[in-house]
């Protein structure tokens, strides 16, 4: 088999047969295809795109470059939720320990942010003492004590796909349905889990900035979930907007612990318990519903025991940033629009994302909203706090939000329902 006909025959708009998926899979994982000629194929795909049965090979061939977790001596069924990211989605936090004191074990292997969008671990990472990295037994004994795991991947999980995802991410093939379903199937596939359920964000803070494209990736996931004896599903969801009050590390943990106490803001307890009531009923579990383990107290328990477990102190006073600038609102009226995307480069800007993988991020930086779309604000008081380390970042984090926001005499309507399906 040689790498230059696998190219060409994309490159003109064939179908890769079986066994050159699975050759140029194993080829490059094992260093023998170039990057350059994987970066070939890989823009090929995007301008040429894949068919079903390709895209369920090329899957297969990513989930086989490494090793597949396997639960079944659980006593109970494994269930996760995977989102495509967005701007103040930190849903995974309360979500996990939540549907962990609803009845199900949820094994979930999280990444961290790049660009505008935050990643959990980053945001877990804020906590004093918690840690990402475990091996599969202490993967185990977490989910055994808590009833829910959230850490990085392995080494050993689809590394075929942690080297295509670099590679793509510095050679402008990232927006391409197949490349994103197969990369995000094939590590939730390895992951082992027995239910899914696919939060495929829509607008500006995420990847599809349109409901039409958004519903075919959710589509080809859930074929690819389902093909391989994954109980998958998935809701399209408002990114149009940030999630919640709190864009940043420690400034989303916190907003989660408060959705976790029984409060918070209503999109993010929304979305979280529309989230754990799909989970609970794709593994077949009804158990606790999930409104109840938040205002017991019990999905709080399953919260401190899952952070206690990976080391940290969820007692612990979270990381805060040294400076603080306020954003006014420019007049009285209606919030009528607040873009997601402008928030999310405000927060990264102010540290709490990374420009290179390598990068470090503030735990305390971000953007705390005053107001959502739809409140009422009045001129002159706070819309936005923006948070840094280093007051150098506020004159370029208050760039990103000009032309962010507008007020006016109502919502804007074209802006979409929290779950649009
Ligand atoms: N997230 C992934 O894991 N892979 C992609 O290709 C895009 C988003």
């Amino acid at each position: 088999m040689d790498a230059i006909d696998v190219i060409r025959t994309k490159r003109d708009g064939r179908a890769l047969s079986a066994e050159q998926i699975a050759w140029v899979v194993d080829a490059y994982t094992r260093g023998e295809v170039a990057d350059e000629q994987m970066s070939a194929l890989a823009m090929a795909i995007l301008l040429r795109g894949m068919e079903r049965g390709e895209i369920g090979r090329w899957t297969d061939a990513m989930i086989r470059s490494g090793s597949r977790m396997d639960w079944s001596g659980l006593d109970r069924p494994t269930t996760d939720k995977h989102s495509t990211g967005g701007v103040g989605d930190k849903i995974t936090l309360p979500l996990a320990p939540l549907v962990a004191a609803c009845g199900a074990y949820v094994p979930q292997l999280s990444g961290r942010g790049l660009g505008h969008t935050g990643g959990t671990l980053d945001k877990l990472e804020s906590i004093p003492g918690w840690r990402a990295s475990l091996s599969n037994d202490e993967m185990l004994a977490v989910l055994r004590e808590a009833g829910a795991v959230v850490c990085a991947a392995g080494d050993g999980l689809a590394p075929a796909d942690k080297k295509l995802y670099a590679l793509r991410d510095v050679t402008g093939t990232v927006e391409s349905i197949p490349l994103i379903a197969s990369s995000i199937m094939s590590k939730k596939i390895a992951e082992g889990t027995g239910a899914l359920v696919l939060d495929v964000k829509v607008g500006s803070g995420a990847f599809m900035k349109d409901t039409t494209m958004a519903r075919e990736l959710a589509r080809t996931m859930v074929d690819l979930g389902t093909d391989h004896g994954v109980a998958t599903v998935a809701l399209l969801t408002a990114m149009d907007r940030p999630l919640g009050l709190a864009v940043g590390n420690a400034l989303e943990v916190a907003e989660s612990v408060e959705v976790l106490a029984g409060g918070g803001p209503s999109d993010v307890v929304e979305l979280t318990v529309r989230l754990a009531r799909e989970m609970l009923a794709a593994a077949g579990v009804s158990g606790k519903d999930p409104e109840t383990a938040l205002k017991d107290g019990s999905a709080m328990d399953s919260w401190r025991r899952m952070i206690r477990a990976q080391g940290g102190d969820p007692g612990a006073p979270l990381p805060v940033a040294a400076e603080t600038v306020e954003v006014a609102a420019p007049a009285s009226g209606v919030l009528s629009r607040l873009d997601a995307y402008a928030v999310g480069l405000a927060a990264w800007r102010l540290g709490a994302g990374r420009a290179r993988k390598e990068d470090a991020v503030s735990a305390g930086a971000g953007v705390t909203l005053h107001a959502k779309p739809g409140d009422t604000v009045q001129e002159g008081r706070p819309l936005l706090t923006l948070h840094a380390d280093d007051p150098g970042r506020f004159p370029r984090a208050l760039e990103a939000l000009e032309g962010a926001y507008e007020v006016g005499t109502q919502a804007d309507p074209t802006l979409l329902p929290l779950v649009i399906d």
